[in-house]
């Protein structure tokens, strides 16, 4: 029996907007050490050509050179995030479309990211979603509550306007620390973004 360290992390991407905090996210379970499964769905990639300078293919290059990454089509429903019996430490859906929280949160599994996260959640692994939708209709909050019932963490990717972030990347950053916090891997935020009283 192997210990827990290296079982992977599932990222799915869905169609909201915000590549770059998929990517982000990505790039710091690598940077970690911690293996990554990943699958995105059409619209996420549709939405990546628009955002993001990195082709989507020239990225899933360049983590495939980590040895630890492995991305599954969208349509594969025999890859093995799709059962439980595979180890996984948690998923996290980033960004997570709105269309995605509304299937996840009624058990539609018809594509791979919506059966890992039925997966997930029925193995009670931990899991995060980070919504990117303004303003929010009364479905989007009720689907969205419904997740947070099931012990998921939303965590939108809010600025943290008391740390004085002066750019996007500040921000994704932050959502991205996070998310690392919820999913158990990192212990804590970094020192830098935490909150502490102005000194006079
Ligand atoms: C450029 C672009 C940006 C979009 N941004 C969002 C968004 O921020 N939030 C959202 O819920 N949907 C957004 N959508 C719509 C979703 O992509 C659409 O609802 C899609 O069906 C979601 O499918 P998926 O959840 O399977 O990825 C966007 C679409 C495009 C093309």
């Amino acid at each position: 029996m192997q210990v827990n360290a290296r079982k992977p992390v599932v990222v799915g991407v869905s169609g909201a907007s915000g590549s770059l905090l998929a990517s982000t996210t990505v790039d710091r379970l690598l940077e970690a050490d911690v293996p990554v499964v990943m699958t995105a769905t059409a619209a996420a990639r549709m939405v990546w050509r628009e955002e993001m300078n990195e082709s989507f293919g020239a990225v899933l290059e360049r983590w495939m050179d980590y040895g630890t990454f492995t991305y599954c089509p969208i349509g594969d429903l025999s890859a093995p995030i799709a059962s439980g019996t595979y180890p996984t430490r948690g998923m996290v859906v980033v960004p997570c479309s709105m269309a995605t929280a509304a299937a996840v949160g009624h058990g539609f599994a018809d594509n791979l990211l919506r059966r890992a996260a039925d997966v997930t959640l029925k193995e009670r692994r931990p899991m995060v979603v980070v919504p990117r939708e303004t303003p929010l209709n009364t479905v989007h909050l009720e689907n969205l509550t419904k997740l947070a019932s099931m012990g998921v963490t939303v965590l939108p990717p809010n600025p943290a306007f008391y740390l004085n972030q002066k750019s996007v990347t500040d921000v994704i950053d932050f959502a991205v620390a996070r998310t690392l916090v919820a999913l158990n891997i990192y212990d804590a935020l970094p020192d830098d973004m935490v909150y502490s009283e102005p000194v006079d």
